[in-house]
């Protein structure tokens, strides 16, 4: 059953040309809270609501992939009471808003590795991607304990292990190893709170990603945000390293 609030008809605000796969990084939790004078892991509660209004807002749009970086390889660096929390965050998440995610045909895949996570979250975790794999309407990825460095040296690591020769190791067969298989690279990646930099966020498939930077701290980065954000987009120019139809014209004429 679809979720009441999500609108079936494309919004007349949105603009033509949409993103198939996008990912964010959401940041500026702690900072979000902090200037609210509450602890930071209130703000990174804060920030899973907003998540649930921002995947709605994907399938209203008609978005099919979103990945989220929720937790880096980095971020075990982080004071334990905080390194718990989050932890404790993602339990809760599941617990509480996996039939909704599933009912509104949202298909959960897990980025990262799951070893240095507790047995009962690991488990979690399987049973969430088990329990929405034959969803269609959104993939949702989940990196959780995900580094983009980590990814490719996982990679590597399985093509030795599968005895792939040097010859065989091509730009294709890499993003097979990596753990976003079969899900085509984003088109867009969005940060949020004012930081311009990647955070080893998916360096692989991002190589050809359009970018977009807000100040807005994650928790309040709503719906509106992500109209802004998918407008900028629609006026981009993909080149991929060619030439614009256009300009292709006056290279040829030139020459
Ligand atoms: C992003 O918010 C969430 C995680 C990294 C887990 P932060 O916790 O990084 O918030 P700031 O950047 O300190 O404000
Ligand atoms: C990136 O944010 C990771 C997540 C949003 C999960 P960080 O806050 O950890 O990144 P840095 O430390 O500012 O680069
Ligand atoms: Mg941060």
């Amino acid at each position: 059953m679809l979720n009441k609030r999500v609108n079936q008809s494309k919004p007349e605000e949105l603009p033509e040309k949409i993103p198939t796969h996008i990912a964010i990084i959401m940041d500026g939790n702690g900072r979000w809270a902090i200037s609210r004078g509450l602890p930071r892991l209130a703000g990174h509660r804060a920030g899973t609501e907003n998540l649930r209004r921002v995947i709605e807002a994907c399938i209203e749009f008609g978005i099919k992939y979103l990945t989220i970086y929720a937790f880096s390889t980095e971020n075990w660096g982080r004071p334990p009471a905080e390194v718990h929390g989050l932890m404790r965050i993602l339990e809760d998440v599941i617990d509480r808003e996996l039939q909704e995610l599933h009912d509104q045909g949202v298909q959960l895949h897990h980025i990262g590795r799951l070893d240095r996570l507790s047995k009962n979250l690991r488990k979690k975790v399987i049973h969430a991607v088990e329990f929405t794999k034959r969803n269609t309407r959104l993939v949702l990825n989940v990196a959780f304990n995900y580094g983009g460095r980590d990814e490719i040296v996982v990679a590597i690591q399985r093509m030795i292990a599968d005895g792939m020769k040097a010859e065989q190791v091509t730009d294709e067969l890499v993003s097979q190893y990596l753990f976003t298989a079969g899900v085509p690279d984003p088109d867009l990646i969005i940060r949020t709170s004012g930081e311009l930099r990647g955070s080893n966020f998916l360096i692989w498939q991002g190589a050809y990603s359009e970018w977009y930077f807000t100040p807005t701290f994650w928790p309040d980065f709503d719906r509106e945000e992500l109209l802004r954000a998918l407008r900028e987009y629609a006026h981009r120019d993909r080149r991929y390293g060619g030439l614009m139809p256009l300009q292709e014209d006056t290279a040829t004429h030139a020459g």
